[in-house]
C-alpha cells in the first residue's frame, strides 16, 4: 500500500512552478512525477489551480485517503480515490495539476513494486509491440511565441521511418535543416515554448520552408517524411471568424483553406483546424479530406470521453490528442484511448507547452499502442520523452 505521498513545487520548462509528487509504498516502492502545463488550453479542460493552492488542497483532501489505504499498483483505485477526494467533475477542488502528478507518480510506484518498466505495468502482458511515430514541432508561433507564425505548430511527421529511433533523429534533422534555411535567408529566429523555431515570417512562407526541409531530410535518410499542423483554432476564433494574422476567414472559408492545404502539401495531420465547439464544421472537414489525413481534436475533445462520444456520434474527426493533465488521471486518459481505439480514431499521446523531465507519456504511448506521440523535436524536456522512447525500444525489442 501507499505509505507516503509527498507534494512539492518544482520548475517547469517555462520557469513556472508546477506540482511534483512522490509516492512511496510500504514495500519500498517509489514513484515520482510532475504535472505539465498548457498555454493554449481548451475551455473544457480540467482545472489547473495555482501551485501552492493545488498542493495544499491535495494534502488536505487526497493524501489522507491514499496513505495506508490504497495500493499504488491499483491505478483505478488510486484515480477513483483522487476523484472522490476532489468531488467535482473538473478537479477544481484539488487541481488537475495535483491529481495528475499523484496519478502518474502512483503508476511509477506500482511499476517499481512489480519490478516492471512503466510501459509494461500500464500495458500489461497483452499490449501490442508497436511504437508511436513522433510528431516533431519544428516551426511555430501562436500562443507559444510572439511575433512568429500565426499557425501554432508545424510538425514533422516521419511516417516512413523504419524505427522510432530513426523517426526521432529525422525530426531533429528537420529542425536543424530549418535552422540552416532561416540563417541562409537572413531571418533571425528564437525558439518558442516547445523548442520550435519561431521566425517572424508569414504562414505561407513557413509552409514553403518546412516543405523544403522535410524533402531535403527525406532524400537524405531515404524514407518518407510528411508534415502536419496544429492550428489551435479555438485560440483564433473571434465572433464567428478565424483570425490568423491579417487573414480572417468564415467557418466555410476555414474549411476550404484547410482542405486546400491538405491537398497542396499532402499533410499527414491537422490538429484543431476549427473551434473547440465546432463539431459539425469538424465533421464537414473530416469528410472532405478523407482518411489519408488525420483530423485531430485537442481542445475539441480535451481527453474527455463525453466530448469524444459527442464527436464520434457526428464523425467530427478521425483522431484524438491525449493529454493526461487535461482530464486529471491516467485512468481517465486510458478510458479516452480505449473509446477512441474502439471507434477507429487514431490516438496521439501528447506533451504540453510547459513540460518537465517527466517521461510518463512515452510509457503511456507504448503501453496503449498509440500510433503517434507529439512531444517536440529538441530541448531537454522534449528529448527526455524522445530518448525514453528510444530506450524502451532498445529494451523491449
Ligand atoms: P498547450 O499547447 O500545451 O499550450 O495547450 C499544445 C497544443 O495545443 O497541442
Ligand atoms: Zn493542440
Amino acid at each position: 500500500r501507499i505509505e507516503t505521498v509527498r507534494l512539492r513545487a518544482v520548475l517547469d520548462s517555462r520557469g513556472n512552478k508546477t506540482v511534483e509528487a512522490d509516492v512511496l509504498t510500504e514495500s519500498g516502492g517509489f514513484g515520482r512525477a510532475a504535472a505539465p502545463s498548457g498555454a493554449s488550453t481548451g475551455e473544457y479542460e480540467a482545472i489547473e489551480l495555482p501551485v501552492n493552492e493545488a498542493i495544499a488542497a491535495a494534502r488536505e483532501h487526497a493524501v489522507p485517503r491514499l496513505e495506508g489505504r490504497v495500493y499504488a499498483g491499483d491505478q483505478r483505485e488510486v484515480d477513483e480515490t483522487l476523484r472522490a477526494a476532489d468531488g467535482t467533475a473538473d478537479f477544481s477542488e484539488i487541481g488537475a495539476n495535483s491529481a495528475v502528478a499523484i496519478s502518474m507518480a502512483a503508476s511509477k510506484a506500482g511499476a517499481d513494486v512489480l519490478g516492471a518498466p512503466l510501459y509494461q505495468h500500464l500495458g500489461g502482458a497483452f499490449r501490442g509491440g508497436n511504437f508511436p511515430i513522433p510528431l516533431g514541432n519544428v516551426v511555430g508561433g501562436g500562443e507559444h511565441a510572439q511575433e512568429a507564425t500565426a499557425i501554432q505548430e508545424f510538425l514533422s511527421a516521419p511516417v516512413g521511418a523504419p524505427s522510432v529511433k530513426d523517426a526521432v533523429f529525422a525530426n531533429a534533422r528537420v529542425h536543424g535543416e530549418i535552422g540552416s534555411l532561416l540563417e541562409e535567408r537572413g531571418t533571425p529566429a528564437a525558439k518558442g515554448d516547445e523548442g520550435a523555431w519561431a521566425p517572424s515570417i508569414s504562414d505561407a512562407e513557413a509552409f514553403e520552408l518546412v516543405e523544403e526541409a522535410v524533402e531535403t531530410v527525406a532524400d537524405d535518410v531515404g524514407f518518407d517524411i510528411k508534415f502536419g499542423l496544429d492550428m489551435a483554432a479555438a485560440e483564433t476564433f473571434e465572433d464567428g471568424e478565424y483570425v490568423y494574422g491579417d487573414e480572417v476567414r468564415s467557418t466555410e472559408e476555414q474549411i476550404d483553406y484547410v482542405a486546400g492545404l491538405v491537398d497542396e502539401y499532402d499533410l499527414a495531420y491537422v490538429e484543431d483546424p476549427l473551434d473547440e465547439d465546432a463539431y459539425e464544421a469538424f465533421a464537414d472537414l473530416t469528410d472532405r479530406v478523407g482518411s489519408q489525413t488525420l483530423i485531430c481534436g485537442d481542445d475539441l475533445f480535451v481527453t474527455n470521453v463525453e466530448r469524444l462520444e459527442a464527436g464520434i456520434d457526428v464523425d467530427a474527426a478521425n483522431s484524438i490528442l491525449i493529454k493526461p493533465n487535461q482530464i486529471g488521471t491516467l485512468s481517465d486518459a486510458f478510458d479516452a484511448i480505449e473509446l477512441a481505439t474502439r471507434n477507429g480514431y487514431e490516438t496521439v499521446v501528447s506533451h504540453r507547452s510547459g513540460e518537465t523531465e517527466d517521461t510518463t507519456i512515452a510509457h503511456l504511448a507504448v503501453a496503449t499502442d498509440a500510433p503517434f506521440i507529439k512531444t517536440g523535436a529538441v530541448g531537454g524536456e522534449r528529448t527526455a520523452k524522445l530518448n525514453e522512447l528510444i530506450r524502451i525500444a532498445d529494451e523491449a525489442l
